[in-house]
């Protein structure tokens, strides 16, 4: 009986531990004192390099998220299409890209409050012909990989007509080498490869409104906690939109 007895009460101890390491502690940051934002910085104005500092709008926001929560801010730049993955895996503990809220992102990572709005358009060459949606059919689509302007076009033009490239320069660039007739991007960082290249020109036709918000690890409620309290003082205070008008100017 007494065996049976110490069996049991070892039984339930073993249990309890099972159930205590399944449950794991997630910490609130994945160094101390530290936020690591995961990004590809190769998307102006949000993130971009000026020499060799990555600076914009995403990294400002960060920076100020960080000052609020007494963190010192690291920035790790990566393949857009890693970012998510970075913060699933707790190498990072935000995603911050001019990231888009959708469905399916959803099912992987937590997202913020929205900091900014994204429009997708199409930028063509001058005088390519291309003036609308519809003439866009058939036509040779770039786009950066895994991008919300990668599924778009995929889903309703095939992929065999969608060109994936890592960064968003690379699809502008064959744009400009005439390696493919259309870009979808979202539409700052649109205006400014614009600018930067000649003989390029943005449709009137918004694609697609979406939100912009910072990826959280699911498990990590404490994080995205604080982050949106912080993020919301500060979109309260002014600080979001004077951050968003020093790099976007009115038009
Ligand atoms: N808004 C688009 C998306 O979420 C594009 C973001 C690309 N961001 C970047 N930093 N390259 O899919």
């Amino acid at each position: 009986m007494k065996k049976i007895l110490s069996l049991a009460l070892v039984l339930v101890l073993s249990l309890t531990m099972v159930v205590g390491c399944g449950k794991k502690e997630v910490a609130y940051t994945v160094e101390d004192g530290v936020l690591t934002m995961a990004t590809n910085a190769y998307f102006p104005p949000y993130e971009y390099y000026d020499g060799t500092e990555i600076v914009g709008i995403d990294i400002e926001i960060a920076q100020a998220v960080a000052d609020k929560l007494g963190l010192e801010l690291k920035i790790e730049d990566m393949e857009f299409d890693s970012i998510i993955i970075a913060v699933q895996r707790g190498k990072a503990d935000v995603g911050l890209a001019g990231m888009t809220v959708t469905e399916d992102r959803l099912k992987s990572v937590s997202f913020s409050e929205s900091y900014a709005t994204g429009i997708q358009v199409v930028i063509v060459k001058e005088g390519s012909g291309i003036e609308s949606l519809e003439d866009l059919e058939g036509k040779k689509i770039g786009v950066q990989l895994a991008t919300t302007g990668d599924i778009y076009a995929t889903d309703e033009f095939g992929s065999d007509y969608v060109h994936q490239y890592n960064k968003g320069n690379d699809a502008v660039l064959a744009l400009v080498q005439g390696k493919v007739d259309a870009v979808i991007i979202d539409n700052e960082p649109a205006k400014n490869f614009v600018t930067a290249n000649e003989g390029l020109t943005i449709l009137p036709t918004e694609y697609a409104v979406e939100d912009y918000a910072a990826a959280i690890n699911k498990d990590n409620t404490e994080l995205l906690e604080k982050f949106n309290e912080a993020l919301k003082a500060l979109i309260e205070d002014g600080t979001v939109q004077k951050i968003i008008d020093k790099y976007i100017p009115a038009e």
